[in-house]
């Protein structure tokens, strides 16, 4: 099938799709449901390159793979895990086995657990040994800060509960940042890893305990953890009561809807997290049930296989015209880069087609004045993937919201059309003549013929966050299925993580740096001359 579609695609590469764009495709090539439209018209997918990605899909298994993800199967072959993040918003409860033991009353049970916290910490029923709390910090990396610290932006206009914070780099400049601005005795320290490993975090982790220590009596009682390691927060001195614990089948970039979610639910309170939920919960209805021309997750990813691993296009951009998602895109990167950029496949082969595209992006209007340069008339095309609320939350402020709407769809549309050379000409004819003329109209011109998706939603609320993000988890999941890759596990990330342990010691000048290759010695020489030993 990979090759059926690479012949499609040498068929249909040279034509301008802008031709294929008639009311009748506006409306057929879109995928809704809830709150939500995908709008891939203006790429050159047609019927039949169309109709050929979904036999792809078909031939990969993918029904089969989610239905075994929903299924609590152990999907993880790698690290012989089942994938269950969904769990966490099956709000219903309806039963989902693991090795034959219904996860959802332990789900659920944990659920309300963080409710009665979270109210508590929002009422002053737990406060600080200085009175009622006025600023949460959470201190996590990666799957502990991404989904949080983004979905607590995202919802500012929900956030009625004390100030958050998100501390995550092992740079001392994050963590000192974020503490001069809180008051120990108020402040209440949220522990937020898996593990309860990650040397970023516990290292941060140990920083704010010494912080607290100072101003606070009862140190262990301004903080909580959220972890799968009871024994470890336990042994750092966090009470269980304040400990929201959860199972290895929530991976660290899918774990925002649990407790990982809890410094979104102090913010936002728990009736508002449960629209997020519910929110998610309702993609993962549509994924499970719609046929794929309609299943929005399936045809986004679609669209991505087409231009990634067809196209040839290595990179993606996420465009939100949303201030409210400006860490959508840092979400995503690890969401996407971590869960597909992989090299083999489930059964260790390698793979004979490029793995998941680079993510990268900024909230427009931006980026159109810093790197849109380089989208519109750059060698390299870069799909776009835009994002946009018919509605913004300032009421008074519409006219500027109007401004953004008009600026999102504009680009679009000028990434599609273009402006060829007689248009360019005629730009500057007032100006220029003879061979200036041809001069300055060239470089005025856009090739256009570049594609882009639109994904359009009435307003960011936490209902919407929660079908978007999940729309993009399940997106993740439709490409790696169709990749044959694990998309669950992250073994790029070990070496780096072992060889930093090992030149600890060598920095502080404590080893040698002379089992080190000549450029890292190197600069570890320099680096020491200036004071890092
Ligand atoms: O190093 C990568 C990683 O394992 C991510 O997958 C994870 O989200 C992050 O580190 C943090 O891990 P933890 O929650 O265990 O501290």
């Amino acid at each position: 099938m990979w090759q059926k579609l690479r012949d499609h695609h040498a068929r249909v590469a040279d034509r301008r799709f802008e031709t294929l764009v008639d009311v009748d495709r506006a409306a057929d090539f879109v995928a809704q449901t809830g709150d939500v439209r995908l709008d891939y018209a203006k790429t050159n997918i047609d019927t039949e390159g169309r109709a050929l990605l979904i036999d792809l899909l078909e031939e990969a298994g993918v029904a089969a793979k989610r239905d075994a993800m929903f299924a609590g199967e152990p999907i993880n072959e790698t690290e012989g895990r089942a994938v269950l993040h969904t769990a966490l918003r099956n709000l219903d409860g309806d039963p989902v086995l693991v090795d034959g033991v219904d996860v959802m009353p332990g789900v659920l049970d944990t659920l309300s657990r963080m409710e009665r916290f979270a109210d508590d910490v929002r009422l002053g029923d737990f406060a600080g040994q200085g009175g009622k709390i006025t600023d949460v910090v959470n201190i996590g990396i990666g799957g502990s800060d991404l989904g949080p610290a983004m979905a607590v932006q995202a919802l500012a206009p929900y956030h009625d509960g004390p100030r958050c914070h998100f501390v995550s780099n092992v740079d001392p400049a994050d963590i000192a940042g974020v503490l001069r601005s809180c008051d120990p005795t108020t402040t209440l320290v949220i522990v937020a890893s898996k593990t309860f490993t990650t040397i970023e975090t516990m290292t941060n982790a140990r920083t704010a305990q010494a912080w607290i220590r100072q101003s606070v009596t009862d140190t262990g009682a301004q903080f909580a953890a959220l972890s799968t390691a009871e024994d470890k927060t336990a042994a750092f001195g966090i009470d269980p009561s304040r400990v929201f614990g959860f199972e290895d089948w929530v991976g660290g970039r899918y774990s925002i809807w649990g407790p990982i979610g809890l410094s979104l639910m102090i913010a936002i309170g728990p009736e508002a997290f449960r629209a997020f939920l519910r929110g998610a919960q309702s993609m993962d209805r549509h994924f499970r049930a719609a046929e794929w021309q309609y299943n929005l997750p399936a045809m986004l990813a679609l669209v991505g296989i087409w231009h990634n691993q067809i196209c040839g296009h290595a990179t993606r951009a996420v465009l939100p015209y949303d201030n409210l998602l400006s860490r959508l895109p840092a979400y995503l990167q690890q969401l996407e880069m971590e869960s597909n950029g992989k090299g083999v496949s489930m059964d260790g082969a390698d793979l004979d087609v490029p793995s998941g595209p680079v993510v990268w992006g900024e909230p427009g209007t931006n980026g159109q004045h810093a790197f849109y340069q380089l989208i519109h008339q750059g060698t390299r095309v870069i799909p776009c993937e835009f994002l946009v609320a018919a509605r913004g939350h300032e009421d008074d402020l519409h006219h500027q919201h109007q401004l953004l709407v008009a600026n999102c769809l504009a680009q679009s549309e000028a990434l599609m059309r273009g402006r060829d050379l007689s248009e360019a000409r005629s730009k500057v004819a007032d100006k220029f003549d003879g061979k200036e003329l041809e001069r300055q109209a060239r470089h005025r011109v856009f090739t256009g013929n570049r594609p882009s998706v639109t994904i359009v939603y009435p307003q960011m609320t936490p209902e919407v966050l929660g079908q978007i993000v999940a729309l993009y988890e399940h997106r993740v999941f439709v490409e790696g299925a169709i990749l044959g890759i694990n998309s669950f596990d992250q073994w790029g990330v070990e070496l780096g993580k072992e060889l930093a342990t090992a030149l600890q010691p060598v920095v502080e000048g404590k080893e040698s740096a002379d089992s080190k290759d000549g450029s890292t010695a190197a600069l570890v020489d320099f680096l020491q001359n200036h004071g890092v030993s």
